[in-house]
């Protein structure tokens, strides 16, 4: 008997041995970046490395263990955790163990790693999901929670994903604001506490704060220096931002949906998949981690991201609602006059009961309105294509007026209170996408425009409302779901537009830049990125969302918001971006109206540049009274650079901008372009050739003391 307890002791410690020498070390890699998680004594898995690549294989047995990777309610930890779980018998904990890790290869350049992991007493299973993008130097990360208890367990909350950093100082930067003032910076340091970046306005979504956030270690975030983390979510709803510092000074960030009044009621076997999470980490600072995002954005992720995108004349701030058919024909004419590609109607086309004249009525009621439009949708898109331009058309399918047909129909397919009064939010409301005719009645929104007149060559999706009044009579007693259902829902109808459309180009729009994530961008060709388009906010807004987006997938439209500035800034502004006019050429002076004819053909012959090239942020507007920025193509044979003096002072001294991104060995001829007729160029040694390496160590004097000046300088090798 003796004997055999000590085999059975001696094959235990064996066992525990070989465990511990197999202890498994999982690590996500990207060209520059390594995430390495280790699994401890005790089985759990802890986050042990982020940072800079480790190349030698034989250090990484010298990591320290680090922190538990994906912290659980209930158990040991005082701070946030990742996820918190109510099973079926009540118990509030969850502690998890890891079961295996598998790798494989998405792609050439793309490996995803999915390591799993259990609870000892209760069934539930946790799948962290991490792709990592090889070039891109960027890693997007999902969780999936399921479990096999009798009835559901309660998710109280449940992130996409948890991050520990351990550093001297952290610096935050968030984009926040309100309609027409979207993304703006600002930067604070973190101290021990919570700081929280989050939404709760369900439908329009980012109104106050973007879901992307900078997180720069041991110093404030700089363009060329310094390493910083970007992260974003993609989830077109509440999301929520937790950075939290400990008693020793070690961060967590915690991304995800927002848990706020969104327990989630789980069903045995069924999962629940987070949104991604998307992050980059840059060793070079914020220009580094922006050219990371864009690359991965145009190839990975955008709608059609390697496409060509269509310059346009929308008619919103030329006549908002007041409109007819011989208004739009002229503006048609406007486009082909400008040499744009596409005419946009916006909003104010339909409803006949309640005829859409305002925003007070019709939103819903999707059939032409017949005293506006007598000869429909089919009479614009036919004169569009006999002038040679496309039509879009804008939509707002997932709301309603209670002034409307679809709202005196289906008042349960609306988001509202049933037992109080309604708030409204631009006199509308938002339609309930958790419930499936919803769903199929949206779609079918794009899908009867489409199927009537298939000549519709691109949709403005608009969204005006947050959710307010949150009830949906479909959900029933899982009120608590409808956050987070709405999304799916959304995703839903989106997927099938996608699916039936796949090369209908779509631009998203919120009252401006009210949603602007990445998940949403899966379904469209580009974004709004606000409502005001007063190019001196605009150049703080385009540099605010170039931090993650890239300029192909912002749209810019030239119009008369700021009569101070002059119709080339206006331009320059907007050609920064995805260019189009938002205008009628008769309130136009005729040289004006040359000077954007002009534009748009430049801008036709550098789109390529612009829009699928690097951009470098040379000088922030938020510095100081000028800002300059250069797209550089991927051979680096072409480059533009725009510079803008906003208000300088008396006599100020202005220093050459020194260009970024070509190469140094190259010969490039500088040309200013985009000069109003008749105007020559003030630049000095305009139209001569330099090396890059002088372009990029000496620069160019682009700036001046003029107020409101603006340039554009075409960079070409010889
Ligand atoms: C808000 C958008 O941001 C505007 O561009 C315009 O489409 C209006 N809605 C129309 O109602």
């Amino acid at each position: 008997m003796k004997k055999r307890t000590i085999f059975l002791l001696c094959l235990l410690c064996i066992t525990c041995m070989v465990k511990a020498a197999d202890k498994p070390v999982i690590k996500i890699s990207t060209e520059n970046i390594d995430l390495i998680y280790k699994v401890s004594d005790n089985g759990r898995l802890y986050q042990s490395y982020l940072g800079k690549k480790l190349n030698h294989s034989g250090d990484i047995a010298y990591l320290p263990q680090g922190t538990e990777a994906y912290l659980t309610h209930g158990m040991e930890d005082y701070f946030e955790p990742a996820i918190h779980v109510v099973h079926n018998d009540g118990n509030p904990s969850l502690l998890l163990k890891y079961i295996s890790h598998t790798e494989n290869q998405v792609s050439p350049g793309v490996n995803e790693v999915t390591i799993t992991l259990q609870d000892d007493k209760y069934p539930v299973t946790v799948k962290l999901h991490y792709i990592a993008y090889h070039k891109e130097n960027l890693i997007k990360t999902f969780s999936e929670i399921s479990h096999q208890e009798k009835k559901p367990v309660v998710l109280h909350k449940c992130a996409s994903s948890m991050l520990h950093l351990n550093r001297n100082q952290y610096f935050l930067t968030e984009f926040s604001g309100d309609w027409a003032n979207e993304v703006h910076m600002t930067e604070l340091p973190l101290a021990f506490g919570k700081k929280i970046l989050d939404s709760k306005l369900g439908a329009r979504a980012n109104m106050f704060c973007s879901p992307f956030f900078q997180l720069s270690l041991d110093g404030k975030a700089e363009e060329n220096q310094g390493e910083i983390i970007v992260g974003t979510l993609g989830w077109t709803g509440n999301f929520r931002f937790t950075f939290e510092i400990d008693n020793k000074n070690e961060l967590r960030v915690i991304s995800g949906i927002n848990p706020y009044a969104s327990e989630y009621s789980l069903k045995p076997n069924e999962i629940f998949r987070t949104p991604d999470f998307y992050f980059t980490y840059s060793f070079a600072g914020k220009g580094q981690a922006s050219r990371n995002f864009h690359d991965w954005a145009r190839k990975y992720q955008v709608k059609n991201g390697d496409q060509n995108r269509m310059t346009l004349l929308n008619n919103w701030e030329a006549t908002y609602f007041d409109f007819n058919e011989e208004k739009l024909v002229k503006l048609m004419d406007d486009a082909v006059e400008l040499g744009v590609d596409m005419f946009l109607l916006d909003d104010g086309w339909f409803a006949n009961k309640y005829p859409r004249s305002s925003d007070h009525q019709g939103l819903g009621d999707w059939t032409e309105t017949a005293d506006k439009l007598p000869n429909g949708i089919g009479y614009l898109t036919e004169t569009a294509k006999k002038k040679g331009v496309k039509f879009g058309l804008w939509i707002e399918p997932e709301m309603v007026n209670p002034k409307s047909e679809l709202y005196e129909k289906h008042k349960d397919w609306v988001i509202h209170l049933p037992n109080r009064e309604e708030y409204y939010f631009r006199n509308q409301l938002v339609l309930d996408l958790s419930n499936p005719k919803v769903q199929d009645y949206v779609f079918g929104v794009v899908d009867n425009l489409m199927t009537k007149y298939p000549d519709i060559a691109f949709f403005k999706w608009d969204c005006n409302s947050p959710i307010t009044n949150i009830y949906s009579v479909y959900l029933k007693d899982k009120q608590t779901h409808l956050y987070i259902d709405y999304v799916r829902g959304l995703y839903n109808v989106l997927e099938r537009v996608k699916a039936k459309y796949p090369n209908l180009p779509m631009m998203l729009c919120s009252g401006g830049g009210g949603r602007s994530d990445y998940e949403a961008l899966k379904y469209f060709t580009e974004f709004w990125a606000s409502d005001n388009t007063d190019p001196i906010e605009r150049l703080f807004i385009q540099w605010g969302f170039s931090q993650v987006f890239p300029a192909k997938v912002m749209c810019a439209h030239v119009t008369t918001w700021n009569k101070n500035t002059s119709i080339k800034f206006r331009t320059d502004v907007a050609m920064m971006c995805k260019l189009g006019f938002d205008i009628k050429l008769s309130d136009m002076e005729k040289n004006d109206e040359a000077y954007c004819r002009a534009a748009v053909q430049n801008y036709n012959r550098l789109k390529t540049t612009i829009l699928d090239g690097d951009m470098y942020r040379l000088v922030s507007p938020y510095d100081g009274n000028h800002t300059s920025t250069m797209y550089v193509g991927k051979d680096k044979n072409k480059a533009v650079v725009f510079a803008f003096d906003i208000h300088p002072r008396y006599a100020e001294k202005t220093l050459p901008v020194r260009l970024q991104g070509l190469d140094a060995n190259k010969m490039y001829r500088v040309k200013e372009i985009n000069l109003m007729p008749g105007s020559n160029s003030s630049l000095r040694n305009n139209e001569k050739l330099f090396s890059g390496e002088f372009l990029m160590n000496v620069g160019l004097d682009l700036f001046t003391t003029q107020q409101l000046f603006s340039r554009v300088v075409e960079i070409s090798i010889e």
